[in-house]
């Protein structure tokens, strides 16, 4: 997840491979991060929804294949099957288990029948799942230690008139007010910062990173396509959040914020344990001032 070019990014993220609960395939941390991977694909369902309608316009011609690349647990992916209803759409992951999971949430949508899964690592194996109208690319390009790289290969896959939508950027999702009566004021701003300074240990240590210039539209460019626009939208959850959007937040900020002992001070870190209780009144579940807000930019390229 996902970025100032807000760049949150959760402490500790991970994929799973590891072996107990649940699942019977995923350990703890990547139990929690797929409720989050879920969490986050839910909280922004408007900004999918209206992303494809102006990548609707876009695209020229009829679009008869959607692939997300890097789908998750398929949230995004599973509402583009409903956005764009006579298209088939393939769920690209590297992991096997969010690829399952993805399966099963458009199978318990009624989308199951045009909707397949395959393995894919960006950027050098990506399979062949067919020529693509529409590449949709949310949050995983910068994954990759070489973007260029990354972004060539998802062009790679598509028909002449199709376009790519690289969800990169934007701005942090903030959830509460300045004062929350508890703490010093401005954690979220303090914890801005802890999240871009994860986000960029997490580029310095991927393999091959190198620094490279952010420009999204330039590297669609370099990919050989045409920019057609970059637009951001904005998600924008007003308090009082209805309770399933709580639940959502306070899993992001479990994930998030749940063990950043040594990084913030210990008055941040007491009103963090107070706002991550689920039974305190002051909590994100039960205070009445949780919000979501968050920015998600969208570069597009034609080829
Ligand atoms: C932050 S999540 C984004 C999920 C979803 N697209 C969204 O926007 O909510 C990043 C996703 O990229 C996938 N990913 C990580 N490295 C990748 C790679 N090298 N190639 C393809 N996907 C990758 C992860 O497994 C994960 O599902």
């Amino acid at each position: 997840m996902g970025h100032q070019q807000s760049q949150e990014h959760q402490h500790g993220h991970q994929h799973g491979h590891g072996h107990g609960h649940g699942h019977g395939h995923m350990d703890f941390a990547a139990e929690e991060m797929v409720e989050v991977l879920i969490a986050e694909g839910e909280l922004h369902e408007g900004h999918t929804r209206q992303t494809a309608a102006w990548l609707r316009e876009l695209v020229d011609g009829p679009v008869a294949r959607v692939v997300d690349v890097g789908s998750g647990p398929g949230v995004a992916a599973c509402l583009l099957a409903e956005e764009f209803p006579a298209a088939e759409v393939v769920a690209l992951d590297p992991e096997e288990s969010l690829l399952a999971l993805a399966a099963e949430r458009a199978a318990g949508l009624g989308v199951g029948d045009r909707f397949r899964t395959q393995r894919a690592v960006l950027p050098d194996e990506l399979g062949d799942p067919g020529r693509a109208d529409l590449v949709w690319a949310s949050r995983s390009l910068h994954h990759v230690g070489d973007q260029q790289a990354a972004v060539t290969a998802v062009a790679g896959l598509l028909r002449p008139g199709g376009v790519l939508a690289v969800v990169e950027g934007g701005l942090s999702a903030r959830h509460l007010p300045r004062d929350i009566g508890i703490g010093a004021p401005d954690l979220e701003t303090r914890l801005e910062a802890l999240g871009s300074a994860a986000y960029g240990s997490m580029r310095a240590e991927l393999p091959g990173a190198a620094r490279a210039v952010e420009d999204w539209p330039g590297m669609l460019a370099e990919a050989g396509l045409t920019h057609t626009g970059t637009r951001t939208f904005l998600v924008d959850l007003p308090p009082p959040l209805a309770a399933e959007d709580r639940r959502r937040v306070l899993a992001r900020w479990r994930l998030r914020y749940g063990q950043t002992a040594d990084a913030v001070g210990a008055e941040d870190r007491a009103t963090l344990d107070v706002l991550l209780d689920p039974d305190s009144p002051e909590g994100i579940l039960r205070r009445p001032d949780v919000f979501f807000l968050h920015a998600l930019t969208v570069h597009t390229g034609r080829l």
